[in-house]
């Protein structure tokens, strides 16, 4: 049994293309995998929070030494990369403006990119 999370990046709802490719999606995936199990996590019809001088200040905190100050920034980080951990498959719809994404699924990376967890973060900054 697999654990996939679908990720929606449109601020749109019944209109949006990119969540009827993500239902498409779902809808033929199920038909193969029936024990299969999905979470949803919107970023575009929510609104995920931007990073602030604080969370940044607490990310770059050793974990062993964060104080609770330091804990509280970081609160729903956590869940959301929790959330990404448990999952073993993960589908993006996601429109692209402006040569980019949409803002929500931006600030949603900035959110889940934690530097004490992503081995690739450890590597680059333990050299400096
Ligand atoms: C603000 C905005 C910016 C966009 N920028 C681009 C773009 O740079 N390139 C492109 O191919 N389409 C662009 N589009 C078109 C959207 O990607 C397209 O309408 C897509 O279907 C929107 O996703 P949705 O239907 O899930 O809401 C833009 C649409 C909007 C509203």
């Amino acid at each position: 049994m697999k654990k996939i999370l679908i990720i929606n990046a449109s601020p749109r709802n019944g209109k949006s293309h990119s969540r009827k490719l993500t239902e498409l999606f779902v809808k033929t995936w199920v038909k193969r995998y029936p024990e299969d199990l999905f979470t949803y996590r919107e970023v575009g019809l929510s609104s995920i929070p931007h990073i602030t001088e604080s969370w940044i200040a607490s990310a770059f905190v050793k974990v062993e030494d964060r104080t609770e100050e330091n804990q509280r920034p970081l609160e729903f980080s956590n869940v959301l990369v929790r959330e990404l951990q448990a999952a073993d498959i993960y589908v993006i719809g996601t429109p692209m403006y402006n040569w980019s994404i949409p803002s929500g699924l931006k600030a949603y990376i900035d959110q889940v990119m934690r530097i004490e967890i992503l081995p690739i973060f450890r590597t680059n900054f333990s050299k400096s």
